[in-house]
């Protein structure tokens, strides 16, 4: 019997649906290739749905994602509705209600791509950030006092639980052992200022280490060091764990050492649920419709899709493909710039795969 994956697919707003129909031709390729059936649905969830039904979600709708193997997003936002609502209704909702606790963000150059920094090669930029994605500052917990008058207060609580901190730390061991490079792990915190917060990630940090994982070696960074260091020596690195606000930030600077938001993807990850893969960048609403943008951030998410799911041949023939376009074909990552239409790249890697 021929393996099949259902997965739900949530195109989103902007150029969502776009880049997510390129990173489907990929998918299929392999699903050719490779032998496995993909069984795909698609949802309308996103910005035209919200100013149509005034409905972000409708009721059901994280029941009914709970049934798929994995979602497949492009982008949430969209410029007619206030920032803040979908992202928090369509993306933070889901990877709450999934229990998406890792933010899986690989930085890794890819050849022929242009990184800002100066002397760095591919072989100089490697390394992934393992953010947690269900604590820290994104709970929403906190309030106000006195709104709108001058003796306002507001306040907006990280929050680090024991079992949360310690998931998220043994799975960045694991995947520092697994990637079998430097066998390092980096914690990227503020220890010297969040005396509460960072001192249970560094404690659990070196309890699990010692006891589960003597073959990875610890290392610590501050987080402001952490961005100073990826900027100057990026070779450093191997896996960086960090918590849910840190990693939001750092991986948006790992999205452009890597070349850009055309290229960058990551996975939503509940490795005992439902995960969810996404190119990083926004919805590009500019670029909607004119067959210009970089697909390639939504082809990786795809692979790494196949590739959490355990189709390890295809998605390293996807890299490989991905690799090649950019290394060959590719003149540029950025949107309109790349030589090639937004069809016309999902069609040379498809090719490829
Ligand atoms: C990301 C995004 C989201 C986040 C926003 C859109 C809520 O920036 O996936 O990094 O902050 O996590
Ligand atoms: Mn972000």
């Amino acid at each position: 019997m021929r393996k099949t994956y259902k997965i739900a697919v949530i195109g989103g707003d902007g150029t969502g649906p776009e880049v997510v129909a390129e990173g489907i031709k990929v998918l299929k390729a392999a699903s050719a290739k490779f032998g496995f059936v993909l069984n795909l649905k698609d949802y309308d969830y996103g910005g035209e749905r919200y100013k149509r039904t005034g409905e972000i979600l409708p009721e059901g709708a994280v029941e009914d994602l709970k049934q798929y193997d994995a979602i497949y997003l492009g982008a949430i936002g969209h410029p007619d509705v206030k920032p803040g609502i979908l992202e928090k209704g369509i993306l933070l909702t889901l990877r709450f209600a999934l229990d998406q606790y890792i933010n899986l963000r690989p930085v890794k150059l890819y050849p022929g791509v242009w990184t800002p920094l100066k002397d760095k090669e591919p072989k100089d930029i490697d390394f992934v950030v393992v953010r947690e994605n269900t604590e820290g500052l994104y709970t929403g917990s906190g309030g106000n006092l006195k709104k709108g008058t001058p003796d306002e207060v507001a306040i907006q609580t990280s929050i680090n639980t024991r079992k949360g901190v310690e998931r998220c730390l043994r799975f960045a061991f694991e995947i520092a052992r697994k990637r079998n490079k430097n066998k390092k792990l980096t914690l990227c915190g503020k220890t010297n200022v969040l005396t509460f917060a960072f001192d249970l990630w560094e404690r659990a940090f070196h309890e699990i280490g010692e006891k589960e994982y003597p073959d990875i070696q610890r290392d610590y960074a501050h987080v402001d060091a952490t961005s100073m260091w990826m900027i100057k020596n990026p070779e450093w690195f191997d896996v960086i764990v960090t918590d849910n606000m840190f990693g939001d930030i750092i991986t948006d600077l790992g999205a452009m050492v890597q070349g850009g938001m055309g290229i960058a993807a990551g996975g939503n990850l509940n490795p005992e649920g439902v995960s969810m893969f996404e190119p990083i960048g926004g919805s590009a609403p500019k670029y909607t419709g004119k067959n210009v943008i970089n697909p390639l951030a939504a082809i990786c998410a795809g692979q790494m899709m196949m590739d959490f799911l355990g189709e390890k041949e295809a998605a390293a023939a996807i890299e490989k493909a991905v690799m090649k376009v950019t290394g060959e074909k590719l003149k540029s990552m950025a949107a309109g710039k790349m030589g090639y239409s937004t069809t016309e790249v999902g069609d040379l890697v498809a090719s490829l795969v």
